[in-house]
């Protein structure tokens, strides 16, 4: 473990204020310089297009480009098991297309070339990075240099390999998945690979037969997309003429960046929901555990604990540890403990007649198994974060929650305190005797975000220092600081309740003290999300996402250039999602 890992963390830089330009912002002594944007070449040998600026790059140069709208992300050091902080791979996210952007006309037309670069800037890209004497840079070509995107084949591992709602016309033996996409947050593994997570896959699925089953209404899908019109071009994504193709996602997805021939692994024992991340810890007793996030409105938090043991010396075999364990669902009690429900088939309800015969069917349908076992509905779960300097306490981002409270809808509970949640807040638990496979456990509020000048109480939340609202990205640095970062929605950034508040913004936090205090705030329309860390601590990675996003007609080519022109300036052309460095001028630790 890092050095730093012993002693209470303090932070040194001064705060900076809320931002109202379209510009990044990091405090006085500090540095934030872009690596890696949308459009930028991976470096794969002989494959190296350059970002044209109208959008006219072509599907298949997209494939190996930067896609779009940047997301978690995690520093490796080069080589693997090496600890240095000057060259490393940087895995990241593409989470989701702006269309309104990645085509030369936007959405104005439709067709079959569109679709597929929309697929090719989606899911993860694999980059080496190295700092030079003028600063970080990505190294090009690079033999690790790889972007998985949408049409990438992927094995499924887990108990839904092979699984009759898995099997489809292209895949008959229920084994191998094209592509991952909706890859919001993610989290490395102690054994040096990448869990990417598949969140709001439902966005691109349509069922237009006016027959949806329970399983897809559980999960989202309807005779509608979320605008990305992918099914109109590619029948996969019909759910009428392929019924199980959104069965395939909605996964934890095991990349090993070390290796780009390995083929990358769908891990269904981690069950199956609109994966936020994926954050593992090694418990004392060696088994690997998982802590999931499901972000919608009244979902819940999940725990995957391996059947198996971590072996520092067997990579071999920790390459597996996810294909076998069990995955619980928390509850949250009123009189503060909480308690880890197993799903397993066969147990706590979960019978056959239910429609749980197998644990295949346990992790497909995991929200419906959740809601059989009891699990408290939460407001969002985000990103989760396991301190590093208290064995067992962990804290999750519930990033806002308007509904709750809402006629028909759940109301405030002891875990979800307040009605209208527009704010969010987060939840921290500590695992009974610091034991990660404990399922027990004892929670509290650790803060409830919001902006003292509120004019509602139920606003105002209770944190100290500096305001913010709706956090989401949440990640522990390598001494121990709890760094936040903002998604409030593109229709309240800065608007409503959240006039006055600015763009998106991260915040950081020593857990001791609660005092938050504000560290960057990002460009118009972006939100801030993921973050990364050299070993040493003397290098930030954060990205940029959906700069200039509008506030509604995100097909507009128009409009997104108008709200932001960052990073390349007013005469370059369109907003690009992009991968920052921030550094100390002085070279010093990040936050001291
Ligand atoms: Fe992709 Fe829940 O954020
Ligand atoms: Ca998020
Ligand atoms: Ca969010
Ligand atoms: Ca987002």
């Amino acid at each position: 473990q890092a050095p730093f890992a012993m002693k209470t963390p303090q932070l040194g830089f001064k705060p900076v204020p809320f931002g109202f330009d379209d510009k990044v912002v990091v405090p006085e002594g500090y540095r934030a310089e872009v690596l890696y944007a949308w459009g930028d070449p991976v470096g794969i040998a002989g494959n190296m297009p350059a970002f044209r600026s109208d959008a006219s790059n072509t599907a298949a140069e997209q494939a190996v480009q930067a896609g779009m709208h940047h997301d978690g992300m995690h520093y490796y050091p080069l080589p693997l098991g090496a600890t240095g902080s000057k060259h490393g791979l940087l895995a990241i996210n593409h989470e989701y297309t702006d269309d309104g952007l990645l085509h030369v006309d936007g959405m104005k037309t439709w067709n079959a070339d569109k679709v597929k670069k929309a697929q090719a800037a989606v899911g993860v890209s694999i980059i080496e990075v190295e700092a030079t004497g003028k600063g970080w840079q990505v190294v090009r070509p690079s033999k690790y240099a790889r972007r998985i995107h949408a049409n990438t084949p992927i094995a499924i591992g887990g108990p839904a390999r092979g699984h009759e709602l898995m099997k489809t016309d292209a895949d008959p033996q229920g084994v191998e998945i094209l592509g991952t996409f909706q890859n919001c947050a993610s989290g490395p593994t102690p054994w040096g690979t990448y869990l990417t997570c598949e969140e709001n896959f439902d966005g691109v699925f349509i069922n237009d037969s006016g027959n949806l089953t329970a399983l897809e209404k559980r999960y989202g899908i309807s005779n509608k997309d979320a605008g990305y019109k992918w099914a109109w071009e590619d029948f996969r994504f019909d759910l009428q003429l392929n019924p199980n193709e959104a069965n395939r996602f909605g996964w934890v997805v095991e990349i090993d960046p070390f290796d780009p021939q390995a083929k990358p692994v769908k891990r269904t024992a981690l069950g199956r929901i609109k994966h936020e991340g994926a954050t593992t810890t090694i418990a004392a007793n060696g088994h690997v555990v998982v802590y999931m996030g499901d972000d919608q409105r009244f979902e819940y938090i999940y725990k995957f604990v391996s059947k198996n043991k971590y072996d520092p010396k067997n990579r071999k075999a920790n390459l597996q540890l996810l294909e076998e364990g069990t995955l619980y669902v928390a509850r949250f009690d009123a009189d503060g403990s909480g308690s880890w429900l197993p799903l397993v088939a066969g147990q706590n309800g979960l019978s056959a007649d239910k429609g749980f015969a197998t644990q295949g069917d346990v992790v497909i349908k995991a929200r419906m198994a959740a809601d059989i076992a009891g699990a408290t509905k939460m407001d969002r779960p985000e990103w989760i974060a396991v301190n590093p300097r208290k064995a067992g306490e962990v804290y999750c981002t519930l990033t806002n929650n308007s509904e709750r409270g809402k006629d028909g809808k759940p109301g405030a509970d002891a875990a979800n305190p307040r009605n209208n949640n527009l704010f969010g807040h987060i939840i921290r638990w500590q695992e009974n005797a610091g034991d990660a496979t404990s399922t027990g456990f004892k929670w509290d509020i650790f803060a409830l975000a919001g902006r003292p000048d509120a004019a509602k109480q139920e606003h105002v939340g209770n944190i100290k220092g500096d305001a913010f609202g709706s956090p989401d990205g949440l990640k522990f640095d390598q001494q121990g600081v709890l760094w936040v970062q903002t998604d409030v929605s593109t229709s309240t950034v800065n608007m409503k309740e959240y006039q006055g508040m600015g763009n998106n913004q991260m915040v950081a936090v020593v857990p001791e003290t609660g005092e938050f205090r504000r560290f960057l705030t990002g460009p118009h329309g972006c939100e801030i999300t993921g973050l990364a860390f050299t070993p040493d601590n003397k290098t930030m990675f954060v990205n940029i996402q959906h700069p200039g996003e509008p506030d509604s007609e995100r097909n507009d080519p128009a409009k997104p250039t108008a709200i932001s022109s960052w990073p390349d300036g007013a005469n370059a052309g369109r907003p690009r999602a992009a991968t920052v460095v921030v550094r100390k001028l002085d070279g010093g630790v990040i936050g001291s």
